[in-house]
């Protein structure tokens, strides 16, 4: 009960057990007011007005534009670009970026274990740039195997980008990326280094210097802030580079009836009224985060990954997609149960008001290296969660078992 009672949707759905939060986050007390007082005390479109509330108003977005930067300790708030989630601040990199720097036969390192939105758009430029993509593998304990890469003798000049997530959301590895960077950058000089930190966000501290990335990707809704809205950072000297993805109102420097002139970031990535109320919901998330503080946040959910493995695991029939130590790991936890399709133990588990995903997870790549076409049944918890959740699972899954005689 120590952070549930933040959480108002437990109070109103008392008997849920939702353990889906690596596909959205429930939202704090704290949140749901700061975006009820905004429309109620200080709603008004922001570098507009002149009169006092819009300044209110432009006070608490770019306020929160700063939070974030120091968040995730970025050298400047111009350097938080707000986007609509983190499948978009990838594309705008893509499109902004990489397309303008990519040419034929260089290469593009990602991995087996990224989400379809660290796929698809590099697929994109595969077919027109004519690029090689790598994967790295995944091991059989779920790991990324970055031997593997370090030995695949590819053209060290040719990488330009290693673009990696933090944590998997269907595996729950958190990728220890600040120890690897540095090791991948000295034999890659030339590349590029962009971090999906969606899954990892909520959950660990998340530091762009200690990463020693270039682009950083996520989203609020993960982080217990609104959905609709994501961040991107890069590097000032990057976003320089990049040209603007939507040309319109707010993005311009001057426009004559010749010739239009653009602004310099982040406006310049923010054409048309941005998402107000999600971005201040977002600041109230970053401060309920920094009250909990972060280190606080691991420890409660270390506590709840040491249970759940030393149970869920064991369970007969139960084939598990994860690594069993609890280090370098996130409580999100994916299986299946004997050959019951994930749908269905879902539909099961939804009778006893148990909340989880199942499918593919937006991972279809992961999914053939796992074997596993239909996909798996994912529990992801959260601060929220409990061990009576972990139990209450366990009992779901027995009766799914049950039913299907499995
Ligand atoms: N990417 C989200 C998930 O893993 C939606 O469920």
């Amino acid at each position: 009960m120590l952070y549930k009672k933040d959480f108002p949707i437990f109070k109103n759905n008392k008997q849920m057990v939702y353990l889906d939060s690596a596909a959205t986050s429930q939202k704090p007390q704290v949140v749901v007011d700061a975006v009820n007082d905004f429309y109620t005390k200080n709603n008004s479109n922001i570098h507009r007005g002149l009169y006092d509330l819009a300044q209110r108003a432009e006070d608490l977005y770019e306020g929160t534009r700063k939070k974030v930067a120091e968040f995730i300790n970025a050298d400047s708030k111009n350097e938080i670009i707000f986007t609509g989630n983190t499948t978009e601040s990838i594309n705008l990199v893509t499109l902004r970026y990489f397309e303008k720097v990519l040419k034929k036969g260089d290469i593009v390192v990602i991995s087996e274990m990224e989400h379809h939105s660290n796929i698809v758009p590099w697929l994109r430029l595969k077919e027109k740039l004519d690029i090689k993509i790598y994967y790295i593998p995944v091991t059989k304990d779920f790991l990324l195997d970055f031997d593997k890469l370090l030995k695949a003798g590819l053209d060290f000049k040719k990488v330009k980008l290693i673009s990696l997530t933090h944590a998997s959301n269907v595996l729950g590895t958190i990728n220890p990326l600040e120890e690897i960077i540095p090791k991948l950058k000295s034999k890659f000089p030339n590349a590029k280094v962009l971090i999906d930190a969606a899954q990892s966000i909520p959950h660990i501290k998340v530091d762009v210097v200690n990463l020693q990335c270039d682009f950083l990707a996520f989203s609020s809704h993960k982080m217990f802030g609104p959905s609709g809205l994501g961040v991107l950072w890069a590097k000032t000297k990057l976003l320089n580079d990049m040209d603007p993805l939507f040309l319109g109102g707010h993005m311009i420097e001057t426009v004559t009836k010749q010739k239009a002139t653009f602004a310099s970031s982040p406006q310049k990535f923010e054409a048309g009224t941005g998402k107000l109320e999600a971005v201040v919901g977002l600041g109230a998330a970053i401060d309920y985060i920094n009250s909990l503080n972060i280190k606080n946040v691991q420890k409660y959910e270390d506590k709840l990954t040491k249970y759940a493995l030393s149970k869920l695991p064991k369970i007969k029939n139960v084939q598990f997609y994860g690594s069993l130590s609890p280090k370098y790991r996130l409580p999100v936890f994916s299986f299946n149960i004997g050959s019951v399709h994930p749908h269905d133990a879902s539909e099961i588990l939804n009778r006893k008001q148990i909340s989880v995903r199942a499918g593919h997870h937006c991972n279809q790549v992961l999914m053939e290296i796992l074997n596993s076409p239909s996909g798996t049944i994912r529990a992801s918890l959260s601060i929220y969660n409990t061990i009576d959740d972990i139990d209450k699972l366990i009992e779901g899954i027995n009766m799914v078992k049950k039913i299907f005689k499995n």
